[in-house]
């Protein structure tokens, strides 16, 4: 339970909030490379700025405030040019460092540059890494862009889902460090959801939590496993600073602002061994969506739209001044515990937890993995067959979000070599 201050303090990303400093010393993935194949401009809203991120023709991308600072238009409708955005109304043109380049009816009457010099927009660094387009909000110097080591895998095919979420972004991040919710709300529950009163999956007898240098770890024992199983043994990532990482695939939880989160998926499937060598050139990326058309209510086929109905089900903002934790629940209040000796960290001008400055030690960022060798070296299409565990290697149904797009089904049976089964 926390006093409703420090409740707020979790939650408040505006830039003049501790939040919101912490947050901005950190990398974001917000837009996927591929949005760029069939646009120039994209609206973002990000820490509870409004920018637009666009790539320009000579294909550096840049992140600028959303309004122009002539008379405020909207420049995700602006078009590029060789170098920066063009404000569609009057036409003045800005660089990726925020510098007005022209203003072509005011460069006719004094050509000197008086007004245009003064002009400076707000912008922010963009860096592109793993089919995904990250944003630094924070003082310079700017950190790296983490390289995660599954981002080097070959041979295998990855696709980035997008799903907008009306909460705040710490629920989702909770759930990152959650062990048992995986019983109830995945397993049994979807034992309900097919119409079968059980039996229900071995329980949880034990559960543990251990910090890393990029994040937290969580194990579980259930009564069907022992001390020797891989989940307790290495474990899943609570991924810094709000990334749930389980091998196969990357759950960030982009707080857009107060009461809205991106989730932003980035999933990799290896293709059989006899599939390779195979090259996958661009990564798609979909939107997946959260209401069900047919009873307005949310979404609850897959895995991560069960995890959805979690998160918008405690509120805008999950009142944490009436909420009583367990005995599971001790990992959640060591990031909480961590986020507020890092909001410390800050004002006396530290470092906060996982900040990589040194590029040898992002050269290739080792994360605990269950099921690493298969990972790296692949498997048979026999093997794969046989491959077990709550997310197999190769699923033949992408069971994490709904409504996965007939183009991206294709593109991953034809790398696959087999059908999924969902069709
Ligand atoms: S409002 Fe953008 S150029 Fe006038
Ligand atoms: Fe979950």
């Amino acid at each position: 339970m926390l006093d409703e201050e420090r409740n707020r303090t979790l939650m408040e990303v505006g830039a003049d909030k501790p939040m919101g400093k912490l947050l901005r010393r950190y990398w974001h993935p917000i837009a996927a490379a591929s949005e760029f194949d069939t646009k120039n401009t994209k609206p973002i809203r990000l820490l509870g700025e409004n920018l637009v991120m666009y790539k320009d023709l000579s294909g550096k991308y840049g992140v600028l405030d959303r309004h122009c600072p002539h008379r405020r238009a909207d420049l995700s409708y602006g078009y590029v040019e060789e170098d920066g955005l063009r404000c569609n109304y009057h036409g003045w043109l800005f660089g990726k460092d925020g510098k007005c380049l022209a203003q072509p009816y005011e460069d006719v009457e004094d050509p000197s540059g008086k007004l245009r010099n003064t002009i400076q927009i707000k912008h922010y660094k963009v860096e592109e890494k793993a089919g995904l387009l990250w944003v630094y909000m924070g003082p310079e110097p700017a950190p790296l862009v983490p390289n995660y080591e599954p981002f080097f895998w070959q041979n295998g095919f990855t696709q980035i889902v997008f799903t907008e979420i009306p909460c705040n972004w710490f629920q989702c991040q909770e759930n990152s460090i959650d062990p048992v919710h995986f019983e109830w709300m995945h397993s049994n529950w979807s034992i309900r959801l097919g119409g079968s009163t059980g039996p229900y999956i071995p329980t949880h007898i034990k559960v543990d939590f251990d910090e890393i240098d990029q994040g937290f770890v969580y194990r579980r024992i259930r009564a069907d496993t022992s001390d020797q199983h891989p989940l307790w043994t290495i474990g899943r990532v609570c991924l810094w600073p709000y990334c749930l990482f389980t091998g196969g695939h990357f759950e960030w939880r982009v707080p857009v602002d107060d009461n809205t989160t991106m989730s932003v998926g980035w999933f990799f499937n290896k293709v059989p061994k006899e599939r390779e060598p195979y090259v996958q050139n661009s990564i798609p990326h979909w939107y997946s969506p959260l209401v069900d058309e047919k009873t307005g209510r949310w979404i609850n086929t897959h895995v991560m739209n069960q995890d959805f109905i979690a998160w918008v089900g405690q509120g805008t903002h999950a009142d944490r001044t009436q909420e009583h934790l367990g005995k599971s629940d001790k990992g959640i209040a060591m990031i909480r515990r961590r986020f507020f000796d890092d909001m410390e960290r800050i004002e006396r001008g530290e470092d906060p937890k996982a900040i990589m400055r040194d590029p040898k030690a992002n050269e290739r960022i080792q994360l605990p993995i269950v099921g690493l060798d298969a990972f790296r070296n692949g498997l048979t299409s026999k093997e794969l067959e046989n491959a077990g565990g709550e997310e197999r290697l190769a699923s033949k149904k992408f069971i994490f979000q709904s409504g996965q797009p007939e183009e991206v089904k294709v593109a991953y049976e034809d790398a696959m070599g087999f059908k999924m089964t969902d069709r």
